[in-house]
């Protein structure tokens, strides 16, 4: 297979515009989009070809709300957490799109997956939960590509989290997800946008040895 050097432009295009999404809109993803966008992140690499992942879709009412208030709680914890000359930023910052997206996904691990006989974690088991990461990036892309915003939300507490959505307690929670249309472009991070962090030089973040 040959990519030309459109296709090579317009994927640079995708990864600078991916984006983590907070705002949505409520509209929702039609179906067979949303399964197709599921589908396509299976073809994410993964250890001994295990495919640990497991996508929860969380959909019940009373499940949403049990999980925004893991966050709401987790993000209180954490704004009393910030040195005084953050608080008043972190205080600012939209960190989740729990209210509005129209999707939330749940994204676990199976820790000790049958499939793939174990080929290549004996040393390194932590793989397993690196391949769903590699999942969630694929879906991430996926969905960008057909116009449907991702927000990773990291501030809950995974054993709460799976408590509310009732699955086996050996899978670990590696990703909450937010989907659906975003509200408005966004060309830099949110975080950068609002001054809490900028991108750095990637030639700081490489080492010659
Ligand atoms: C593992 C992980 C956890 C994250 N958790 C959160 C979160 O809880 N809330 C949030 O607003 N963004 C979260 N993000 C998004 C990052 O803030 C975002 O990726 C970063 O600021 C760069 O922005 P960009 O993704 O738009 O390029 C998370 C991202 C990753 C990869």
């Amino acid at each position: 297979m040959q990519f030309s050097a459109e296709f090579a432009a317009e994927f640079e295009q995708l990864l600078r515009w991916r984006r983590d999404v907070r705002h949505f809109r409520k509209e929702p993803v039609p179906e067979d989009l949303f399964r197709h966008i599921l589908a396509t992140a299976c073809l994410a690499p993964s250890v001994g070809l295990s495919q640990p992942w497991r996508f929860v879709r969380v959909d019940e009412p009373g499940r949403r709300l049990a999980v925004r208030d893991v966050f709401r709680r987790c993000n209180a914890a954490a704004l009393s957490a910030q040195a005084p000359d953050k608080a008043g930023l972190y205080a600012r910052l939209k960190l989740a799109g729990l209210d509005d997206a129209p999707i939330q996904l749940a994204v676990y691990a199976e820790s000790e997956p049958a499939q793939g006989s174990g080929l290549g974690r004996a040393t390194m088991p932590e793989t397993v939960h690196y391949s769903v990461v590699t999942a969630v990036h694929t879906l991430w892309l996926c969905a960008r590509v057909h116009g449907i915003g991702v927000g990773w939300v990291s501030i809950i507490e995974p054993e709460a989290v799976t408590a509310i959505l009732d699955v086996p307690q050996a899978w670990r929670l590696i990703a909450y997800l937010c989907i659906g249309y975003p509200d408005g472009p966004a060309d830099e991070p949110l975080l950068q946008r609002a001054g809490w962090e900028k991108r750095c030089d990637p030639a700081a973040l490489i080492l010659a040895r």
